[in-house]
């Protein structure tokens, strides 16, 4: 069963970038579509639209009839990474450099919004009963996608932001665009409600502990394995899970202390390391990370039992990345 699978998302994920490809995206003016293009196929995970393709399909939806939604998902994806990365101020992102460095803010800010429309028309090609309730739903999670980057924002210059209070805001920065990615295979396959709506809290539990394995690997890897700049959390006060782990219980200054200790040693990551790793802040940080996973496995139990096989491989596969 792993071994199908294995091929499986290989072929998909090689499909899925051959697809991104060949989108129908117009060479004038190349002031929009040239950083489109290049946004778009950079080499990403394509974890998204895989989750759109391997919920559907284990509802037995045929995979072509998928595959608008699954670019959508993943289009969509690109656009909130440009202008995250306007946002965060970074400068790498798949390897290469983030659209505002190689042009400019105002491309970067267009070529955003450029995605976010091409989204948009992607999932309406999509031949389902349902597609009024589709597009509700993308359009809900794009705001809620706002939401949780507004909470992002927010929370740097904030110390006194908890676990409950992060859990929500990745939930919906990150978690919502997992689950509509699931739901819209889901409403696809005119599933019942219940079944769409445990699939997008699957996501969004999924997303959770995705989003905190990213902050960890912010920490713990390099910029050349993660393909993206990381200095940007410390440089900007992100409120990471195991930042506020490890600021638990300290008063107002010595976290003012701590966030100084860490943006002076930014080229000296043993040092940041050695604290996190003495308050056993990343073992704390990786149970936190499993619980997530095995409470989105849960949701999965009343599913049919090809989609539950599905999902159950890609949260392996998830677990155990390194990038
Ligand atoms: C990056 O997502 C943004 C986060 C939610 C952490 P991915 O890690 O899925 O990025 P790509 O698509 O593989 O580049
Ligand atoms: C990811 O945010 C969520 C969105 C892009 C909406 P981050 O800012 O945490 O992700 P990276 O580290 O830039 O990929
Ligand atoms: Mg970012
Ligand atoms: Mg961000």
């Amino acid at each position: 069963m792993k071994e199908k699978l294995d091929i499986l998302v290989a072929n998909y994920r090689n499909e899925i970038d051959q697809s991104l490809k060949h989108l129908q995206i117009p060479e004038k003016p190349p002031g929009l579509y040239t950083p489109m293009v290049y946004s778009v196929t950079a080499p990403g995970k394509r974890i998204r639209p895989l989750l759109t393709f391997l919920t559907g399909e284990g509802l037995g939806v045929d995979h072509d009839r998928l595959r608008p939604a699954a670019l959508a998902v993943e289009v969509l994806h690109a656009f909130t990474l440009v202008h995250d990365d306007i946002m965060d101020n970074d400068t790498q992102r798949r390897g290469l450099e983030t659209v505002h460095v190689k042009w400019n803010t105002n491309t970067a800010i267009l070529t955003g919004d450029g995605l976010m429309a091409l989204a948009c028309r992607l999932l309406m090609e999509t031949d389902a009963l349902r597609i009024r309730q589709m597009g509700f739903e993308f359009s809900q999670a794009m705001l809620e996608i706002c939401e949780g980057q507004s909470l992002d924002v927010e929370f740097e210059s904030r110390l006194d932001v908890t676990t409950e209070s992060y859990l929500e805001m990745v939930g919906k920065k990150t978690g919502r665009l997992l689950g509509l990615s699931c739901q819209l295979g889901a409403l696809i396959s005119d599933a019942d409600e219940s079944v769409a709506g445990n699939l997008n809290q699957f996501g969004i539990e999924l997303g959770q502990a995705f989003q905190i394995q990213d902050d960890l690997l912010e920490i713990t890897s390099d910029a050349r394995n993660m393909g993206k700049s990381l200095d940007s959390d410390i440089i900007s006060g992100k409120k990471t899970y195991p930042l506020i782990l490890i600021m638990d219980g300290l008063s107002i200054n010595e976290k003012q202390s701590f966030l100084e200790f860490m943006k002076t040693n930014l080229d000296n990551r043993a040092a940041i390391l050695d604290v996190f790793r003495r308050k056993n802040v990343f073992a704390e940080t990786s149970e936190k990370i499993t619980q997530l996973m095995n409470n989105a496995l849960k949701r999965l139990d009343q599913l049919p039992s090809k989609t539950t096989e599905n999902l159950q491989y890609l949260v392996d596969m998830i677990s155990k990345r390194q990038r």
